[in-house]
């Protein structure tokens, strides 16, 4: 009892310690799993849906090996939704449905295994992954409810879901199945609602939606939390020496955008992808404003690939191109989704483009950032671990476009060449001094890598290494929806209804280079191209690149702000030592330069302090040129 009360006490002060406004002196993300680049495989959900079996699974793996896709890096071979049968209800037991996967069947009157599978797969050279729900239920029993695939039996017998039997399963997973990579889906808490035909029929039992899609404020946050937090335990006793890797699958809803990387290894950030050209952007969208949530050991995922199918198949490899791009420069983990076995050579190459999937899979995990962006047009720029930039030109529009490419959007001197490589061509495409204009076809991206001189004799901004960052506290007091995020009309909506809205919370969070509501930074009309936005009473972990001497910046409050009134002291920690603050300034007061001496510090931490309330909204803060020398 003791004991509990203990744990439950401790479980309190570690929540709370990870929003505290006060530095903490150690560096507060615990990696879940062990994914340190993007993860990379192959799943069964986007080629076959549930119409899955042991076979086609087989057969891509296959290819996987015999393609050269596996020496490229693509390694997981995930089973998604389908594979199951149904929960024995005398002891809790999962059975595969064997039909589909003949070698679960392991022989008369013994338990299905999915054993045999992973044996198979691990003597390959390949990982496994399998797929669950953190509810009751699944996602195909509420929305494929035509497959003859779904579990079968009574209510109990169908609850193939984690909830009630977490350890059991987690143990099944990955102790007597040895599965290196679990998917867990939502469906059971948002999809099994009274209103829905599947429950109103008296199919599936009942449960009171958590999440509500579209409504923020209707979604139990901590509730959700809290069971993958009991996820999160229960694998941590089976692999104690985190030798796996979660994917969080809440299609960025609950906020999880923002608390993902503590809970999982990877998290989507937005619905479900389909291989229309108009989705995609839409899943783009959703991780390009988020720079400053992923690095190494935590991904934003904007789903899986759709490279081989509809508008990224064969006869679009430009926009598979664009596609795996896209992907690329924003360290997404890169899930194949194609029936590999029908996929031609030219699709094949594009996901295995060494350099392309080099910038994806760059050991310093940085993801891109957006160094201009328009409604048509965008430049994303990704700070590789030996210093060149990796900068992808994106036409979102259906006609050719222009850009000019600079050396500031880069951060290198202008004065210098900058020696372009095309990671497509894997040719050198010249270099350029200043700017270089470039003509994109409809639905083209460009990638290259840029090598040239850095705009800092020595060092580096902040906002090119937001992998090193972790945002401890964001400062948002309302959560509110990311407007800015492509609203796609989804393959399986009409135009019947409102409209598309913004869905997925975290609008307000910290950004690189741009204000935390996308404007350009400001302080008393003194314009930063490089920086830190963020929101008051905020506090965000850098990690100091070892030999550093000195943190600067010029702090102030954006011109942007809604909140005009409250103070804001800027605060620099070092290793949980103050180093360096300033007096609370107001809007409209000038930029203060912040210096703090960083010899033998590894861990900064930038904390905003608001003095009393701002009626008029959130104070919005600027690090104006932060950077580290
Ligand atoms: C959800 C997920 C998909 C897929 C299906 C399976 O929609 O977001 O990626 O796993 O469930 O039913």
């Amino acid at each position: 009892m003791k004991l509990l009360a203990l744990a439950s006490l401790l479980a309190a002060f570690s929540a709370q310690a990870q929003q505290t406004l006060e530095a903490t002196g150690r560096w507060q993300h615990q990696p879940v799993g062990h994914a340190m680049t993007p993860p990379m495989g192959w799943s069964s959900w986007n080629a076959f849906r549930v119409d899955i079996t042991e076979k086609k699974v087989m057969d891509s793996a296959q290819v996987i090996v015999d393609s050269g896709l596996a020496a490229a890096g693509y390694r997981s071979i995930n089973i998604d939704d389908g594979w199951w049968l149904k929960r024995r209800t005398s002891d809790g037991r999962l059975l595969v449905r064997t039909g589909l996967f003949p070698s679960a069947h392991v022989g008369a009157g013994k338990d299905s295994s999915l054993r045999p599978f992973t044996d198979r797969i691990h003597a390959m050279g390949l990982k496994a992954g399998i797929y669950t729900d953190i509810g009751r239920n699944a996602c195909s029993q509420a929305y494929d409810a035509d497959s003859p695939n779904l579990p079968e039996g009574t209510h109990a017998e169908r609850e193939v879901g984690l909830m009630g039997f977490m350890k059991q399963d987690v143990a099944l997973f990955f102790g007597e199945w040895n599965f290196d990579y679990l998917k867990v889906d939502g469906c059971g808490l948002s999809s099994y609602g009274r209103d829905r035909p599947h429950v109103a029929s008296g199919q599936y039992r009942e449960y009171k939606p958590t999440i509500v899609e579209g409504s923020i404020n209707q979604s139990d946050i901590e509730g959700t939390k809290k069971l993958y937090a009991g996820l999160k335990q229960a694998l941590h006793e089976v692999r104690p020496r985190g030798d796996y890797t979660l994917s969080v699958c809440l299609w960025g809803t609950v906020n999880v955008r923002s608390w993902g990387q503590d809970y999982g290894s990877m998290w989507r950030t937005s619905r479900d992808i389909w291989k229309g050209f108009a989705q995609m952007v839409h899943n783009f969208d959703t991780v390009a404003t988020r720079e400053f949530y992923a690095g190494p050991g935590r991904w934003n995922d904007p789903d899986m690939l759709e490279i081989g199918n509809g508008d990224f198949g064969d006869s679009h490899l430009l926009e598979a191109r664009t596609h795996m791009g896209l992907w690329a420069i924003m360290a997404a983990p890169l899930m194949i989704g194609t029936d590999l076995s029908k996929a031609s050579p030219a699709v094949i190459d594009i996901l295995k483009a060494p350099e392309v999937v080099a910038i994806n899979q760059d050991p310093a995990g940085h993801q891109g950032v957006l160094a201009y962006a328009d409604s048509d047009r965008q430049i994303v720029v990704k700070t590789l671990a030996d210093g060149r930039k990796a900068v992808l030109l994106f036409n979102r529009t259906g006609a050719p476009a222009k850009f000019t490419l600079t050396a500031e959007h880069l951060k290198m001197d202008a004065t210098t060449p900058i020696a372009l490589r095309d990671a497509w061509a894997r040719a050198d495409a010249g270099s350029f001094t200043g700017k270089r204009e470039f003509e994109l076809q409809a639905r083209e991206a460009l990638l290259f890598t840029a090598t040239g001189k850095h705009v800092l004799p020595k060092g580096y901004f902040v906002s090119e290494r937001p992998g090193s960052v972790y945002v401890a506290r964001d400062g948002i007091r309302a959560l509110e929806q990311d407007p800015v995020v492509y609203r796609a009309l989804a393959s399986w909506s009409t135009t019947d209804n409102g409209g598309t809205r913004p869905a997925y919370a975290g609008w307000g969070g910290p950004r690189a280079d741009s204000t935390p509501y996308d404007q350009a930074l400001s302080v008393q009309r003194q314009a930063f191209r490089h920086g830190i936005g963020v929101l008051a009473d905020s506090r965000l972990q850098v990690q100091v690149t070892p030999g550093s001497q000195r943190f600067t910046a010029k702090v102030g409050v954006d011109d942007s702000t809604r909140g005009k009134t409250a103070g804001v002291s800027f605060e620099v920690w070092g290793d949980g030592r103050k180093l360096a603050n300033t007096a609370p300034l107001k809007f409209n007061q000038a930029a203060r330069e912040l210096s703090a001496d960083l010899r033998g510090v590894k861990l900064i931490e930038l904390i905003a302090r608001q003095h009393g309330a701002d009626t008029a909204g959130p104070v919005v803060v600027t690090w104006g040129e932060a950077r580290i020398e």
